[in-house]
């Protein structure tokens, strides 16, 4: 199978199957079990949070779990008006729409779906100048579900409109170790419990990068070893892969160091320090900036962001005195 394909296998399909956001999990059992009993569409869903939590998988379980078709596009791909109008047109009654990076969407779309989410409307102008007139068209009832990496980043009216909100959290090591042990299981190779906890320890409380180390350690366990994913192989292979103890990776490393040399500990704007490293500002804040804040290598101050004295040890560095 394609690295694609396999990916998308490992995806849980249900709701039973899926580990870990257990308070989103719930919540949501309810929601679309309310929905079924009273035969209408599930309520608009936002969710929100860093990127390979599971927003996509989400969707595509409640899909499954409303027994709905699900639509998926992304805020940047639809450019105009008309493009929205024409996937809204196609839906059936309690279709689900996910659209991902909805903080991405033009203004002009976006005007669009405030009635389609509110009134299932969709108001189109017909004619230009004086003579032009609005004519309403009615949708069948949908659940648009919003994916984005900030909910800060959504315009106020847009995100008012969202009848649930969800924040996914990053997953503790028990439920990536469990999320690791069930990939191996569906990719027909075997790993130890240590193996499992290695990986899930060094993943960044991300399922897409526990499963992506998986895939790598399963190779190393194939060349190097007799397939077995051991704990001695797990750790080899992620020493090969640049993945420190605590999941930093390459970027992180680089960052912390910029900050603590460079700019010998001194509270540092994002932009500057993203220029200084010569990576994307916007990466930096929505992958590597919320797990270093999460394990508390990382802090936002007023004056911009500083390591701590926590990340200083990690490196093997001695802190500043600070006052
Ligand atoms: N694979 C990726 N994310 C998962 C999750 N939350 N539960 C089970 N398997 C997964």
């Amino acid at each position: 199978m394609e690295d694609q394909a396999v990916e998308l296998s490992l995806r849980p399909r249900y709701l039973a199957e899926y580990i870990g956001q257990t308070k989103v999990k719930e919540n949501l059992t309810i929601y679309i079990e309310a929905a079924k009993l009273r035969k209408e569409a599930l309520d608009h869903v936002l969710l929100y949070g860093p990127p390979g939590l599971g927003k996509t998988t989400l969707s595509t379980i409640i899909a499954n779990e409303l027994g709905v078709n699900l639509r998926i596009t992304s805020g940047p791909a639809i450019e105009r008006p008309g493009d929205l109008a024409a996937l809204l047109t196609n839906l059936q009654e309690g279709d689900v729409l996910f659209i991902d990076e909805i903080h991405r969407l033009h203004r002009t779309v976006e005007e669009v779906l405030y009635p389609a989410m509110e009134d299932y409307a969709l108001d189109i102008m017909i004619g230009k100048g004086p003579g032009a007139r609005s004519v309403r068209l009615d949708l069948p009832p949908f659940t648009l579900i919003g994916a984005t990496t900030r909910a800060g980043l959504l315009s106020a009216p847009l995100r008012d409109r969202f009848g649930v909100v969800s924040r996914l959290e990053y997953y503790n090591v028990d439920e990536l170790a469990f999320i690791v042990s069930r990939a191996a299981e569906i990719l027909g190779v075997s790993i130890v419990g240590e193996a499992a906890m290695e990986i899930a320890i060094r993943s960044r409380g991300t399922p897409r990068i526990a499963n992506r180390l998986l895939k790598r350690v399963r190779d190393f366990a194939q060349v190097r070893g007799d397939g077995i994913i051991t704990h001695t192989i797990a750790q080899g292979a992620l020493e090969l892969l640049q993945v420190d103890p605590q999941g930093l990776d390459h970027i992180d490393h680089k960052m912390l160091l910029a900050m603590m040399t460079t700019f010998s500990g001194r509270a540092v704007g994002l932009d500057t320090i993203a220029a200084t490293i010569g990576e994307e500002s916007q990466t930096i804040e929505d992958v590597n900036e919320p797990y270093l804040m999460q394990i508390g290598f990382l802090q936002r101050t007023p004056r911009g962001r500083i390591a701590t004295d926590q990340a200083y040890k990690h490196l093997g560095l001695t802190p500043p005195e600070r006052n």
